[in-house]
């Protein structure tokens, strides 16, 4: 199994700081890399306050804290990531600017390392078909908020090595979390299961079963969900969502995953979510 010290992580949003952290919780070496050192910043800053609410929490001590915070690197410079032995990309959901970064990492990270995608839906295989290492690439995709959420769904390209697939599984096990295996499909396991359910929740309130409040309190309430689909939309982002049904849609080609019309209005109108402060709530 290749042995991994070095975690480099690409984009400093909301998965990639979350990443970041668990990675120096787990003792690892961690070099956060974001183009934009306003992210780079924020993304640091969010680190620090997690580790200290988890010191006044009691989960774990001050020294661990500190310890744990001297792992944490923050790189402008791709370059920066070039000794790491597995780079987990986490940055927007696009194809074209995943694509551009893998094939930056395949000239810059040294030869042999692992380069991972948190990719919530585009195909491993042809992230993979960027590089000239394809079987040193796999798909770890992380839940948020990273830090709470147990799973990681690894996803094995068509090239990825059996290897490269073992050492992705036991890096996220040493992180705390349960690896599970799907294969590349469009959405993998998550999203195929759960982009669908989002979808359904905003046909029912564009076609007027029931308001945004009473189909998120139904499902919460009705089915144990800590939110209700339309909360847990806002809370992803409306335009990842849209993302990834366009996602399904194209690549299982069945009508039954149409976006919703009004979750690309939201979308079009620049309601996001959380993160633009209007989604179907307001914040
Ligand atoms: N970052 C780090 N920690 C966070 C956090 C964040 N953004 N938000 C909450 N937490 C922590 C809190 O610190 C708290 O920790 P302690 O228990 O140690 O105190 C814990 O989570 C619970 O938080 P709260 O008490 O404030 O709130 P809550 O009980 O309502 O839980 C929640 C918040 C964990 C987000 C919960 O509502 C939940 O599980 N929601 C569903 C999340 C989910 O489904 N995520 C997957 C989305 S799909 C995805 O990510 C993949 C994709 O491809 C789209």
């Amino acid at each position: 199994m290749h042995i991994v010290k070095k975690i480099g992580v690409i984009g400093a949003g909301q998965m990639g700081r979350g990443i970041a952290q668990v990675a120096i919780q787990s003792g690892f070496e961690t070099f956060l890399y974001d183009s934009f050192s306003e992210s780079l910043e924020k993304g640091s800053i969010f680190i620090k306050e997690q580790m200290l609410r988890g010191v006044s929490k009691g989960k774990w001590t001050e020294e661990a804290s500190k310890k744990a915070q001297e792992l944490l690197h923050l790189e402008t410079s791709l370059e920066g990531l070039s000794d790491c032995d597995l780079v987990i990309e986490a940055a927007t959901e696009r194809k074209d600017i995943k694509f551009k970064i893998f094939q930056d990492c395949d000239k810059i990270i040294k030869e042999g390392a692992i380069l991972a995608s948190n990719t919530s839906s585009i195909s491993i295989t042809e992230i993979a078909a960027q590089t000239r290492r394809p079987s040193k690439v796999a798909g770890m995709h992380f839940m948020n908020p990273v830090p709470v959420m147990k799973l990681v769904e690894g996803i094995k390209g068509l090239e990825t090595s059996e290897e490269t697939f073992e050492s992705v599984a036991s890096v996220s096990k040493t992180m705390g979390k349960i690896f599970v295996k799907a294969n590349d499909t469009p959405g993998f396991a998550v999203n195929r299961i759960l982009m669908p359910m989002i979808n359904e929740a905003v046909y029912a309130l564009y076609e007027g079963v029931a308001s945004v409040e009473d189909i998120d309190s139904a499902m919460k309430l009705g089915t144990n969900q800590p939110m209700g689909p339309l909360e847990l939309a806002d809370f992803i982002g409306l335009d990842t969502c849209l993302a990834i049904m366009g996602v399904l849609h194209d690549g299982l080609g069945d009508t039954k995953y149409r976006p919703c019309p009004l979750l690309k209005k939201y979308v079009l109108a620049g309601r996001l979510g959380k993160k633009s402060g209007r989604g179907f709530y307001e914040y």
